[in-house]
């Protein structure tokens, strides 16, 4: 039982715990996403969007780092070196056993964010997304921590769903508006596996951009794909036949 006193009941304890549980999947599943890192990739828009970037061999961090195959997509597509953060203790562990069984040059740390706990600029580009920024109740005090850690002219590159998701229902026939949602709501209760339980942001699209602008970083490309980056095995949703947005990039630089 939890009252309204119970620390469980805050949104950011939920949300953490519920991470720290879902986190395990990272664990029991660690043959198979070890074979899936040996040629995992980025996706084709990242590599689009990234290659002049990681033509500069940068040395990248990650926040909100999870499994870690985007870590190891990130050096084979160029990266010298990335330093993920996760407050999940079984995330990080999980990564950095993988990332040491492939002898890749990837480091994780256990840290909770923001602040990002590192130095003043010393990442060449910022890395982050895949369902990242909707844990994140301050896109403002992020926003400005990744701006104070990349270097002058550092890249920060956001691979994010797109903020009209939580919106599409996963219907097969048709996608329809969830009627218990709005594009203009704080929050809702992540109602999908991995963070079943987890209390998930939300942000406007217009947040988004605004809160990179303030934070003095100069928006570079901004993209609205129709491709999810990521299906529940065996869902098959009409959101997903082309029509509508599902996911964004974003590129922006440090002036
Ligand atoms: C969906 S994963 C995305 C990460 C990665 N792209 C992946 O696919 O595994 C979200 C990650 O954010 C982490 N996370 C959520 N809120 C966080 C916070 N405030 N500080 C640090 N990590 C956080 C969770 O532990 C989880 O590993």
């Amino acid at each position: 039982m939890t009252g309204p006193d119970d620390p469980a009941d805050d949104p950011a304890t939920r949300t953490r715990d519920a991470w720290e549980r879902a986190s395990h999947k990272h664990v029991r599943e660690h043959d198979d996403l070890l074979a899936e890192a040996r040629r995992v990739r980025l996706l084709p828009v990242e590599e689009e969007l990234l290659a002049p970037v990681l033509a500069h061999r940068p040395h990248v961090l990650h926040p909100q780092s999870g499994h870690g195959l985007d870590d190891v997509a990130l050096v084979r597509a160029g990266a010298r070196s990335v330093l993920g953060l996760d407050y999940s203790r079984t995330a990080v562990t999980a990564a950095q056993r993988r990332a040491d069984a492939l002898a890749v040059p990837c480091r994780y740390v256990v840290a909770e964010l923001p602040p990002l706990p590192v130095d003043d600029a010393c990442a060449d580009l910022v890395y982050t997304g895949k369902g990242a920024l909707i844990w994140l109740p301050d896109l403002e005090a992020w926003a400005a921590e990744v701006a104070r850690v990349l270097r002058p002219g550092g890249h920060l590159f956001v691979h994010e769903q797109h903020p009209m998701v939580p919106l599409w229902s996963w219907d097969e026939d048709e996608a329809r508006i969830r009627p218990d949602r709005s594009y203009f709501a704080r929050s809702h209760v992540n109602d999908t596996f991995p963070a079943l339980g987890a209390v998930e942001r939300q942000h406007t699209l217009a947040e988004i951009v605004v809160a990179v602008g303030r934070a003095g970083l100069q928006l570079l490309d901004l993209v609205e794909h129709p491709e999810p980056f990521w299906k529940p095995t065996g869902t098959r949703a009409e959101a997903w036949g082309g029509r509508l947005p599902n996911t964004v990039s974003l590129l922006a630089r440090r002036g």
